[in-house]
């Protein structure tokens, strides 16, 4: 079998990771695949940046849209980020020119997500993007195939593994939330701009996302109440302490009678709870499925290693075969709930 020809857009951290798995785990990723797997061209902003990669033999495309569009590719991975273009536009051109897109876009997703699943199934290819939640932990294949028959009532977490971080150290440490943020963002965990992150937006881009995959919603950032945590200081966990509470910044989707009700905000969580447990730049989601108790799911949530991970395991399902409908569902049965009034505000 001819082997899956890749095309991969950013070559930042993430990207840069996601050649070095493709090569090293060669072996085991044709075995689960039965066919193997190429990069045969990049695009990123720079090619002049020195980089630990080898890309020999690999082509350089001039830009996004000619690497989406590259008749070489078969699977474009998008790695750029931003909701807007050049990753709107290429992933629009590699979708409609039926190939098979790996993002782990967010924001994208975020705001476009509909309109992209529909040129996905209309034209034949898979949209996978198990990185755009949670990085490594399988998230998305758990709410979108893993529990396709069972009902969900509720889906909630830490999804933002910069705040979770950030109020680890600050509660541990007694550190500034300035302070936390340089070394989160040293470290690789924040957003190209860290506002993203501590005023909420990056949880309620996941949370929009998960509440599509969980209720058939359409994916909406604007449907989601957002809080963040740049207002919050050491005294105030200090304080939350006192009384036998851990503050948490969690995304909550909640089926309610009105509607889905969608919301993100720091949360006093009793520090006995298992969610009180999760520190650092660890990510957790909930799931309380109808009929089953609930399934908690907790592993790295950021970083360059986790992300390229999931963005493997992504092209490894599209090398496959497998293609699911990119929200679980017909795009044409996901309901328009944005509207539907929240009961906290
Ligand atoms: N900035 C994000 C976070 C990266 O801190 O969780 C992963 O999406």
């Amino acid at each position: 079998v001819a082997p899956l020809k890749v095309g991969i857009a950013g070559l930042g951290t993430v990207g840069a990771e996601v050649v070095r798995l493709i090569e090293t785990q060669a072996r085991v990723l044709a075995g689960r695949s039965g066919r193997g797997i190429r990069v045969v061209a990049v695009t990123a902003r720079s090619k002049a940046k020195k980089r630990s990669i080898d890309l020999r033999g690999v082509d350089w495309a001039k830009d996004p849209i000619a690497l989406a569009t590259h008749p070489e590719v078969d699977c474009f991975v998008e790695l750029m980020g931003g909701a807007g273009d050049p990753a709107l536009s290429a992933v629009e051109a590699a979708l409609n020119a039926g190939k098979s897109v790996v993002t782990a876009n967010k924001a994208l997703l975020a705001k476009h997500g509909i309109k992209l699943a529909k040129s996905a199934e209309k034209h034949g290819g898979a949209l996978n993007f198990e990185a755009a939640v949670g990085a490594a932990i399988p998230v998305i294949k758990t709410l979108r195939e893993g529990l396709a028959a069972t009902g969900i009532s509720r889906v909630y977490g830490i999804l933002n593994g910069t705040c979770n971080y950030i109020l680890t150290r600050m509660e541990q440490e007694g550190l500034s939330f300035a302070e936390c943020l340089k070394d989160a963002q040293r470290l690789g965990y924040a957003e190209a701009d860290p506002s993203f992150d501590v005023d909420g937006h990056d949880t309620a881009q996941k949370l929009a996302i998960l509440a599509s995959l969980a209720f058939g919603t359409k994916v909406a950032q604007s449907a989601v109440y957002v809080e963040g945590i740049s207002s919050i200081a050491p005294e105030d966990l200090r304080a939350a302490a006192d009384l036998g509470y851990r503050v948490k910044l969690l995304g909550v989707a909640v089926r309610t009678a009105k509607g889905i009700e969608q919301r993100v905000h720091p949360t006093m969580v009793p520090k006995s709870s298992s969610i009180a447990q999760v520190m650092g730049v660890t990510n957790a989601v909930t799931i309380d499925g109808e009929g089953i108790p609930p399934i908690t799911l907790v592993g790295p949530g950021a970083g360059g290693a986790a992300t390229a991970s999931a963005v493997v395991a992504d092209i490894a399902d599209v090398a496959r075969g497998i293609r699911a409908n990119p929200f679980g569902r017909p795009v044409a049965h996901l309901r328009d709930t944005t509207k539907a009034p929240m009961e906290r505000h």
